[in-house]
């Protein structure tokens, strides 16, 4: 064998050289590209998922998040960022906006600049998908002295066809609202930098690296699909301070490591209980089987 690979190696080498020396980029496949054109600077494309829509009828999508898009007359701001839902077509001007996040009260929140379509995630086909505004601002006495600010992010959950369909739809995903405030606490969770679904799809994950002084937050919840589901798993929602005691020196990084920033099954781990990258500094497992959260890696 090594002779082979040593012979194979000297009809390479000249080839190798000549690589090292002159280096050009160049498309895959430049017959069927499928482009599609956004808003000018609405930073259209920063997030993109494919997904298969199975009901009620079947259909494919890109998915395409544009965070600096301009707002809906209704939101009373400048730029709120959208999703919009491109058919696979070789049409580039087909996209719609997807009809989300509607409104906004004035006395207690603020759009503005809160990029929504930061993340999308599909959970597959015939799955939900997820999208966030990691920006999202909550107030406090607008208007009077004391008035805070607390950019905590949300999520949105959608139904395969796009839609706002059952009670895991919606705008409500924030997990971070109602909580201590202030950047020691929660008052910059920043929640859906990062976004996904577990591989085995019985929990949602949500990346909020603004919370506890940038040392960041990761948290896991349950995301019951059918009863048979509703029976089986019964637990969480896990976050790595603990939901419930809130400890952020169980978090082991420093302050201001954003932990959470990127987060992403690893399929490769699937059978020893599911492994989830947490960039910038730490892997986090849970194991699927029984949803516990085992531990933090280096
Ligand atoms: C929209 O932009 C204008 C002009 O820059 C600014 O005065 C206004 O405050 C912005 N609106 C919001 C809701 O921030
Ligand atoms: C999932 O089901 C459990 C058990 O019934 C329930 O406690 C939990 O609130 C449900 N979670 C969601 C996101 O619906």
């Amino acid at each position: 064998m090594p002779a082979v690979l040593g012979s194979q190696l000297c009809h390479w080498f000249p080839l190798l050289l000549l690589t090292a020396l002159r280096i050009t980029a160049f498309n895959l496949d430049v017959t069927n590209t499928l482009t599609k054109d956004g808003e000018k600077g609405s930073l259209f494309g920063f997030s993109v998922a494919l997904h298969k829509q199975l009901s009620s009828e079947p259909m494919s999508w890109l998915l395409v998040g544009a965070p600096q898009a301009s707002a809906l007359p209704s939101q009373h701001a400048n730029r709120t960022g959208a999703l919009y839902g491109c058919p696979l077509t070789t049409k580039p001007k087909d996209c719609m906006r997807v009809g989300i996040d509607h409104g906004v009260d004035v006395s207690r929140e603020s759009k503005e600049n809160q990029w929504l379509g930061v993340t999308v995630k599909s959970q597959g086909p015939g799955g939900k998908i997820v999208t966030c505004a990691h920006l999202y601002e909550t107030r406090q006495r607008v208007t009077q002295l004391s008035e805070t600010r607390d950019v905590i992010g949300r999520c949105f959950v959608l139904s395969d066809n796009l839609k706002i369909n059952d009670d895991l739809d919606g705008e409500e995903w924030k997990f971070c609202e109602g909580r201590a405030l202030g950047h020691e606490r929660f008052g910059f969770c920043q929640q859906g930098v990062s976004a996904g679904f577990t591989n085995d799809n019985h929990y949602i994950m949500f990346g909020a690296p603004g919370t506890y002084n940038w040392k960041g937050e990761l948290r896991v919840e349950l995301f019951n699909q059918s009863a048979l589901a509703l029976g089986t798993y019964d637990d969480g929602p896990y976050e790595v301070a603990g939901e419930k005691s809130q400890k952020p020196e169980m978090i082991p990084v420093p302050h201001h490591s954003y932990f959470g920033m990127r987060s992403w099954p690893d399929a490769e781990e699937k059978g020893k209980g599911e492994k989830h990258r947490v960039e910038p500094y730490t892997a986090l497992y849970t194991n699927s089987a029984f949803g516990g959260l085992l531990g933090i890696k280096e």
